[in-house]
């Protein structure tokens, strides 16, 4: 795009939403690059609805779901590539229905995963786990059409289980390229003495005799440069045996739907590596797939000062968001800004009893109201499959905005869903 040409519809993108929505909504036009003033506006106008909601509720935006799916769809349908969703990040009765028409299918890491994949009419289902239980294992092969192993010896102990099995079951090694793109311990799972996959240390020759593939996965967030590098570590470690295998799967952490992802480097890639050793190529990103469809809204409780502005608002962000805490990251809330941009700055805090139970530093236009709703954005991907009851807080319910910004229910939480888990 010609840098004038850009900065000018940039431009314009930004009056046209400040000048029908106000300042606060401006941050909507700092999201996707490639949206039209059209479709900015239709967005804000939708997500003006979230501000009527007056319980805490993860919001799934069809809008930007269906989106995100498409330009995995046409990826697909240009590159020898096979999109899966990763469950681990986003698990939907809802909208299984709806992935399963754009995606080449699912990949699930346990048997819950599976059955609700199964259940849900999603096909292909790839599994892959640190370890297998054996008292599930044979109900995983009904549902699964390939299985990935952690180790030589998982792979040993079921070989002769998923021989007998009737159907053919395809089935593959997690590898270790001992290469490491993720600088957080607590994500790369390539460091040392890390217990995912196998390193070309571990393996001989006779142990990939009966396997179809491999998968590797030791990407988080990442571009295809990344991807890239991990190939060719791959290849340098791994190289002699993928001419006799059938398919490669490049694990998660491609972060495919964002605007400035090089999604035609990508699909080269794919082309290298099925023109060269004639291999199926998978990707499984989880985060990529609901990047930016999903909401969590809540509502101002308490706002205390104590050495400056704190608002307790009635989600957590251990139990609700738990990766801010994990990761961490500062989420973002729709309209604010950064701490001390205005004269309105508050720490944002949840309402569990963890001291460190904290969003972030937020700068408003405007003081912080009791009652008023904030939406933290991207809260779609790890978050409902994560969320926990601790210190007894409510699950948020979950609903869908739709095109036309109607908010249909989906699920509600109630006493029930802290009391069924518990002795
Ligand atoms: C084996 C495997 N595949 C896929 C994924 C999905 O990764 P992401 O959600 O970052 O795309 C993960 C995430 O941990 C993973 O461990």
């Amino acid at each position: 795009m010609d840098a004038a040409w850009d900065r000018k519809y940039r431009a314009a993108r930004s009056n046209a939403l400040s000048k029908r929505f106000g300042q606060s909504w401006l941050a909507l036009a700092c999201g996707r690059s490639v949206m039209t003033v059209t479709q900015v506006n239709a967005k804000a106008k939708r997500l003006q609805q979230l501000n009527k909601l007056n319980r805490p509720s993860y919001i799934i935006d069809e809008v930007q779901l269906i989106e995100n799916l498409t330009r995995c769809q046409s990826l697909q349908s240009r590159y020898p590539i096979q999109v899966l969703l990763a469950m681990k990040a986003f698990s939907s009765q809802t909208y299984m229905p709806l992935i399963k028409q754009y995606l080449s299918g699912v990949s699930v890491s346990s048997y819950n995963e599976a059955r609700l994949a199964h259940e849900s009419g999603a096909h292909p289902i790839h599994c892959y786990s640190p370890a297998f239980e054996q008292g599930q294992f044979q109900a995983l092969l009904e549902m699964v059409s390939s299985i990935t192993f952690n180790s030589v010896g998982q792979w040993a102990h079921y070989k002769a289980q998923v021989n007998q099995y009737p159907a053919h079951i395809s089935c593959g090694l997690r590898i270790n390229p001992e290469h490491e793109e993720v600088k957080n311990p607590l994500y790369n799972p390539c460091g040392p003495r890390s217990r995912f996959g196998v390193t070309i240390n571990q393996v001989q020759k006779s142990d990939f005799k009966d396997l179809d593939g491999i998968l590797c996965h030791n990407l988080c967030g990442h571009s295809s440069h990344e991807l890239e590098r991990t190939i060719m570590s791959i290849e340098t470690k791994f190289g002699e045996y993928l001419s006799q295998l059938k398919w490669i799967n490049l694990g998660g952490g491609h972060m495919l739907t964002r605007d400035d992802y090089n999604r035609t480097h990508l699909g080269q890639l794919a082309d290298y590596l099925s023109d060269k050793y004639e291999l199926d190529v998978y990707i499984e990103p989880g985060e990529a797939i609901v990047y930016e469809a999903g909401y969590l809204v809540c509502q101002v409780l308490d706002i205390i000062d104590n050495g400056g502005l704190i608002a307790i608002v009635n989600v957590s962000a251990s139990a609700h968001m738990p990766d801010v805490i994990e990761m961490p990251y500062r989420p973002h809330i729709l309209g604010s800004k950064s701490a001390g941009k205005t004269p309105y700055t508050y720490q944002i805090g949840g309402n569990t009893c963890l001291s460190g139970d904290i969003m972030g530093e937020y700068a408003f236009e405007s003081p912080l109201q009791i009652g008023q709703p904030l939406i933290f954005t991207d809260m779609a991907q790890y978050t409902m499959v994560k969320n926990t009851t601790f210190n007894g807080v409510s699950l948020p319910d979950i609903a869908q905005l739709d095109s036309h910004g109607n908010i249909s229910p989906i699920q509600a939480f109630g006493y029930e869903s802290f009391v069924s888990r518990l002795p």
